[in-house]
């Protein structure tokens, strides 16, 4: 979950479709992340994670939800191999901080299944997150207008 489908563009000199192969950001991560931590402990499979994972404290949420492996790309071709390292290292740390004996210690603690408050992964949220939105645009404002003497 999810491989990233295939996104072509439009050729609008030469009216013809195009492969535009764009590699992945961060904040993709969160579509996985959603599904991941809802389905974890409801269905009888074994849950891999992809799109989106670029660094360390990628790999920790994504095994906090419940995915069973994460698999990367972009950050690959972006990095050179050698950013595996970066990120085992920096997944091993975060365990130690954490006193996280293993992986599987870690699997699913957060999924919604497990998760002390499950709405958060639900719709019913957009209401909530939308207000708090509103409240960083506004402290946003107020801070533009103090900076420029308003
Ligand atoms: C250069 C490149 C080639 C890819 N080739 C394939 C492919 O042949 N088959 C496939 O299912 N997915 C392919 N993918 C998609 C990846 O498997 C993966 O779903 C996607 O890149 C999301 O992960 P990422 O955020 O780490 O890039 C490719 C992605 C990239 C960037």
């Amino acid at each position: 979950m999810f491989n990233r489908f295939r996104q072509p563009d439009i050729d609008l000199d030469e009216l013809k479709i195009v492969p535009n192969l764009l590699l992945s950001s961060p904040h993709e991560l969160r579509l996985p992340l959603t599904w991941i931590g809802i389905l974890y402990g409801r269905i009888r499979a074994e849950l891999a994670a992809t799109s989106g994972v670029h660094g360390p404290e990628d790999v920790i949420k994504l095994l906090l939800v419940g995915a069973d492996v994460t698999m990367l790309c972009s950050t690959l071709l972006r990095n050179g191999i050698s950013h595996l390292r970066l990120i085992e290292g920096g997944v091993q740390e975060w365990m130690e901080e954490h006193e996280y004996e293993s992986v599987h210690e870690m699997q699913g603690s957060l999924s919604q299944i497990r998760c002390s408050d499950p709405e958060t992964f639900e719709r019913a949220q957009y209401t909530r997150a939308v207000k708090g939105l509103q409240h960083v645009v506004m402290t946003g404002g107020e801070a533009w207008r103090v900076l420029n003497g308003e």
